[in-house]
């Protein structure tokens, strides 16, 4: 694995000496970055962990309406904000923009040391089409609808060019005034940090469209760059994607029933196909105005095994993703909405293949608090973000507390993506415990016990700070650690400590039963804490 020492140094000197070092950097727009074993999000020439929330959909239409929430997000621990912007506010009238209400979501972000990811809400919301300004809505003519089983519905079809490009030509208007207000070369002040394209795209109701225009399209062959994408890429392929080309003869040419067999996946493969032809492009023409990192999200389908369109069909589920790739590369990130209570088992289906996890919504309160550590540190996601946030505003709540202490931790935590020793985790009744080998050690994380007292659940993060130390934060778990080189490892010390402006803080030294009489590394189920652990060896 290769690291880039350099920025490790920078960071972890910065972390260390409670220096900033934003002036020193070279600043350009927000964008993506491999640093060492992670890809990160870069703001103001460093990288930025995303302590986020997503709005509910109707807030942000009104700057009154959100005045007090963002000082209530900000105490909350957040750093940033998911922001819905809608193409029906934007443009009432085709080809007359309205950007004031951009204008003062910015100021009202700024004024809170908020950082902003945009979401166009444009020609799809969960499916449906009902944020498309009325102009587009009306015409059915010039922007047609998908058609489910006879009927017309109220999803504009993606097979129009029209609606494709009336779009595209919003969002490029809208990210060509984000760069006039926002994206200023010589900026060390970024408020905008990404775009998400759409809401959770795909057909509800029906396996496809069956407009003429998507009958005709079904029944003609497989485009050449799609096969051919598939045949160049087929090693890295997502494992289902690949089986079920191969169980179909792994055919080069054919129609998409030949090519990919006679089965909804047909379907659904068609329609990702058709959304990302779609919504690549517009990607692209906001791309060309200002370039910021973009992402499109995921409605996930419950089951692997439910049906395209109970779920929206051509949505980037991860058995699509690369159908999505192999229609264009301006969008940077595949994200689900992650409020599965698998969450470890869809973020590791998003990350892969040199996709970061992001995901732009969650659930939010005690599972999202838990949640975040294993997000930020096992997955070295680019942030975490819970849907709904204006609903939770409570500071004093589960979310706050791991907020506030994550944000103490962030250069730590950003250092260590980089460095690929990063561990996070969360121990329940269903995953009872969790091993890592770091440095040597191995670490056996369970739910905490002690004097026949379990913890119901703990969660938490680790990585280590010297050749026999450790850092740990989180809360209801305990770590049995033993050395890898056969000798034997006790615990030295455990300090409790907090971090201020970078500067560790020691509190307590915790011996007797918080560290069950030298015999784990305890983390209290009671509030969350950080501790330093030092670990001695003997033949
Ligand atoms: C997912 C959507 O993306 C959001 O806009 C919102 O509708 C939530 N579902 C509601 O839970």
């Amino acid at each position: 694995m290769k690291i880039q020492l350099s920025a490790l140094l920078v960071l972890l000197l910065s972390f260390t000496l409670g220096v900033s070092v934003a002036s020193a950097q070279p600043s350009a727009a927000p964008h993506l970055e491999k640093r060492g074993a992670a890809t990160q999000l870069i703001v103001d020439g460093q990288p930025f962990l995303m302590l986020s929330g997503e709005l509910h959909n109707s807030s942000s239409s009104s700057l009154e309406y959100m005045k007090p929430i963002w000082p209530q997000l900000k105490a909350m621990g957040l750093n940033s904000v998911v922001t819905p912007l809608s193409w029906e506010l934007i443009e009432p009238e085709e080809g007359k923009y309205d950007f004031a209400l951009v204008d003062g979501l910015l100021a009202q972000a700024r004024e809170n040391q908020q950082r902003v990811v945009f979401l166009w809400l444009a020609s799809w919301k969960n499916g449906m089409s009902s944020y498309a300004p009325v102009w587009v809505k009306r015409d059915t003519h010039r922007f047609p609808r998908v058609v489910e089983h006879g009927s017309e519905v109220e999803i504009l079809t993606p097979m129009a060019s029209a609606t494709r490009d009336a779009d595209a030509r919003a969002f490029a208007a809208l990210m060509r005034h984000i760069k006039e207000v926002d994206g200023e070369v010589d900026s060390h002040d970024h408020t905008v940090v990404m775009m998400q394209i759409e809401n959770e795209v795909g057909v509800l109701g029906d396996t496809r469209d069956h407009s003429d225009a998507a009958n005709k399209a079904f029944a003609s062959a497989v485009p050449a760059e799609l096969t051919s994408y598939l045949q160049s890429h087929r090693n890295a392929l997502y494992p289902d994607l690949h089986a079920l080309w191969e169980r179909n003869g792994a055919k080069t040419t054919g129609t998409w029933v030949e090519v990919f067999g006679d089965t909804p996946r047909a379907d659904e493969i068609f329609m990702a196909w058709n959304y990302a032809r779609f919504i690549q492009p517009v990607t692209a023409a906001g791309k060309a105005a200002y370039d910021i990192p973009m992402y499109v999200n995921t409605w996930l389908a419950d089951s692997d095994d439910n049906t395209p369109g109970s779920y929206p069909s051509g949505c980037p589920e991860p058995w699509v993703v690369d159908i999505w790739r192999a229609a264009g590369s301006s969008i940077d990130i595949y994200a689900p909405d992650l409020y599965d209570a698998r969450f470890a088992l869809w973020a590791k289906r998003y990350h892969r293949n040199g996709n970061p996890l992001y995901m732009p919504e969650a659930q939010g309160g005690a599972v999202g608090a838990a949640n975040v550590f294993y997000a930020l540190a096992e997955e070295s996601g680019l942030g975490f973000s819970p849907f709904g946030i204006d609903a939770e505003v409570d500071s004093k709540g589960p979310l706050a507390d791991s907020y506030r202490l994550l944000g103490t931790l962030t250069p730590l935590i950003l250092a260590h993506q980089q460095a690929g020793d990063i561990h996070g985790f969360v121990v329940d009744k269903d995953h009872p415990s969790t091993d890592f080998n770091v440095n040597g050690y191995t670490l056996h994380v369970t739910v905490d016990q002690i004097f026949g007292h379990a913890a119901e659940s703990g969660f938490g993060l680790i990585v280590p700070i010297g050749p026999d130390e450790f850092l740990g934060a989180g809360k209801g778990f305990r770590v049995a650690i033993t050395a890898r080189t056969g000798q034997r490892a006790g615990i030295a010390s455990v300090d409790e400590g907090t971090f201020q402006d970078g500067k560790w803080i020691p509190g307590r030294r915790l011996n007797g039963d918080e560290n069950d009489q030298g015999q784990g590394w305890r983390f209290s189920s009671r509030q969350l804490s950080i501790e330093k652990l030092k670990l001695y060896r003997v033949e």
